[in-house]
C-alpha cells in the first residue's frame, strides 16, 4: 500500500504552537463565531452568511473609494483608475453573490421572517456610507442610525467632506473649465450645465483629455455594476417576498424600485445625449 502524501516533507509548516496561524492572522474564530440564526429553519444560514459577506466586500469597497478619492484629490489619477476597476469588480462579486440567495423560494423565507424583526439592510451604516462618499447624500437616511451615535457621527463627518464626484470635478477645472464651485453637499448631486458641458468636451477631444476620459469611464463603470446590484436585489426581493412589505417598514418592492431611479454621477449620463 502506498503511504499517504505527507507535505511535511516538502517543508510545510506543521506546528503552529507559539506562531501565528491562518485562523489567528484572519481573526476566523470571531468571524466564524458570528453566525447566530434565530430560527430552526435550515435556510436563515444562508441569509446571514449572504449578508455578512456583502458587508465585508462593501468593507473593501469603501476603502478602496476612499483611497481613490485621496489620490484624485491629490492629482494621482492612475492609481486611483486601479482602485475604481477593483470597485467595479467587487460590484460584480456582489452581482453574482445573488446566484446563490435566489435559491431560496418564498416559503423557506417565511419560516424564519419573523426572527429578523424590523432588522433590514435599509439600516447598513456601510451602503449608505457607499452612496455618501460617492455623492448620493440624502440626510433622510440618518434617523435608523441613531441609535449608534458613533455610526451617526461617521456619516455626518462623510457629509462635510468633498464626494468622490467633487474631487473629480477638481481636476476637470484643472484643466481650464469653469465650472460652478462645489455647493452645499449635503445632498446628491444635480446636473449642471456647465459641467454638462464640460464633460462633452472631455468626450469629444478624447486625445487632449485621455486621463479625464478615462476617469469618467471608471466612474461610469462603478455606476453601471452598483445599478445593476439595485436591480438584482430587487428582482430577488420581488421573487422571494412580492409585494409585501420590507422588514425594514418601506414598501418594499415599490421603494426599491423608487431607488433604481437614483443617479449619482447625472452629468456623465446627461451628456451621452448631446455627443
Ligand atoms: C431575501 C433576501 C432579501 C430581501 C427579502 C430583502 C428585502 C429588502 C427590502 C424590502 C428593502 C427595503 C427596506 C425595507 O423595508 O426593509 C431592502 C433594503 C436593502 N437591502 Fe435587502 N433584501 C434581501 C437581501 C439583501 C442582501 C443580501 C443585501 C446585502 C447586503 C441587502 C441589502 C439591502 C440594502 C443595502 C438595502 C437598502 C437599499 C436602499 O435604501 O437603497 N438585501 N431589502
Amino acid at each position: 500500500m502506498t503511504k499517504a502524501y505527507d507535505p511535511a516533507g516538502e517543508g510545510a509548516q506543521m506546528s503552529f504552537q507559539g506562531r501565528m496561524s491562518y485562523g489567528d492572522y484572519l481573526g476566523l474564530d470571531q468571524i466564524l463565531s458570528a453566525q447566530h440564526p434565530r430560527s430552526q429553519a435550515h435556510d436563515e444560514m444562508l441569509f446571514i452568511i449572504q449578508h455578512q459577506t456583502a458587508e465585508l466586500w462593501m468593507k473593501l469597497a469603501l476603502h478602496e473609494i476612499s483611497a481613490a478619492r485621496d489620490n484624485i484629490a491629490a492629482g494621482n489619477l492612475r492609481p486611483a483608475f486601479k482602485m475604481l476597476t477593483r470597485v467595479a469588480r467587487i460590484m460584480e462579486q456582489l452581482n453574482s453573490a445573488w446566484d446563490v440567495l435566489r435559491t431560496m423560494t418564498p416559503s423557506e423565507y417565511t419560516e424564519f421572517r419573523e426572527s429578523l424583526g424590523q432588522s433590514s439592510g435599509f439600516q447598513s451604516y456601510q451602503y449608505r456610507m457607499i452612496e455618501f462618499v460617492a455623492g448620493n447624500r440624502n440626510t433622510a437616511m440618518l434617523p435608523p442610525h441613531a441609535h449608534r451615535p458613533d455610526l451617526v457621527e461617521s456619516l455626518k463627518a462623510e457629509l462635510t467632506r468633498p464626494s468622490l464626484y467633487d474631487v473629480v470635478l477638481d481636476r476637470v477645472r484643472d484643466a481650464g473649465f469653469d465650472l460652478p464651485e462645489r455647493g452645499q453637499r449635503d445632498q446628491p448631486h444635480q446636473s449642471d450645465p456647465a459641467v454638462n458641458a464640460a464633460w462633452a468636451a472631455i468626450y469629444d477631444n478624447p486625445e487632449q483629455y485621455w486621463e479625464l476620459y478615462e476617469l469618467a469611464e471608471k466612474l461610469v463603470d462603478f455606476e453601471d455594476y452598483f445599478r445593476r446590484w439595485r436591480f438584482n436585489h430587487v428582482t430577488t426581493v420581488e421573487r422571494v417576498i412580492g409585494f409585501k412589505r420590507g422588514s425594514g417598514g418601506t414598501s418594499g418592492v415599490s421603494y426599491l424600485r423608487r431607488m433604481l431611479d437614483v443617479v449619482l454621477f447625472p452629468d456623465l449620463w446627461e451628456m451621452r445625449t448631446k455627443l
